[in-house]
């Protein structure tokens, strides 16, 4: 299993490379994000959350019911004009939600750990949110990101705190 890195961390800062090998490594990481995943009780984990910067993505909107979907190199390639703004939360920014407005209807294309391309059509609710903040992480976007200025203000301290341990606990690993 693997730590998740925290707000603070360059790595989640960075643009994730595409994976070109669809080979033993990358079942290996996506097995290990898989079990972070779901020690974590998380909905959704993408690599560099794992101190990886490539574009690899899990996702299971079904709490455990079913193994998560792996998404290597996905992109959005449609996306409703309608927005839904809920909370969010996300492992690397604990214990912190936020008011995050998203494309309600998404249509990703993304491969398989096989390298075989599929697309997930028109996904709504709680996928389309996933798909977008986990897409997101891989270019280096974070939820703080989507919020005002004086929703960040206000979290200001929190992060700053948060920065700092994240700092410290990338230097030690
Ligand atoms: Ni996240």
């Amino acid at each position: 299993m693997f730590d998740v890195r925290l707000y603070g961390d360059p790595v989640l800062r960075k643009t994730a490379e595409p994976v070109e090998k669809f080979d033993d490594n990358l079942k290996r990481l996506v097995e290990e994000m898989n079990e972070t995943l779901r020690a974590e009780d998380g909905v959704g984990l993408a690599a560099p959350q794992v101190g990886k910067s490539v574009k690899v993505v899990v996702i299971d909107t079904t709490n455990g019911e079913a193994e998560p979907v792996v998404l290597v190199n996905p992109v959005i390639v449609e996306s409703s004009e309608e927005m839904i703004t809920s909370e969010e939360g996300c492992l690397s920014v604990p214990g912190i939600s936020l008011s995050v407005p998203r494309h309600a209807v998404v249509t990703v294309k993304a491969f398989d750990l096989n390298g075989k391309e599929f697309k997930i059509e028109k996904a709504d609710g709680l996928m389309a949110k996933a798909l977008q903040h986990e897409i997101d992480h891989l270019n280096g976007i974070m939820i703080v990101d989507h919020v005002s200025v004086l929703q960040r203000t206000m979290l200001s301290s929190k992060l700053k705190k948060m920065a700092k341990s994240g700092r410290d606990k990338s230097q030690v690993s």
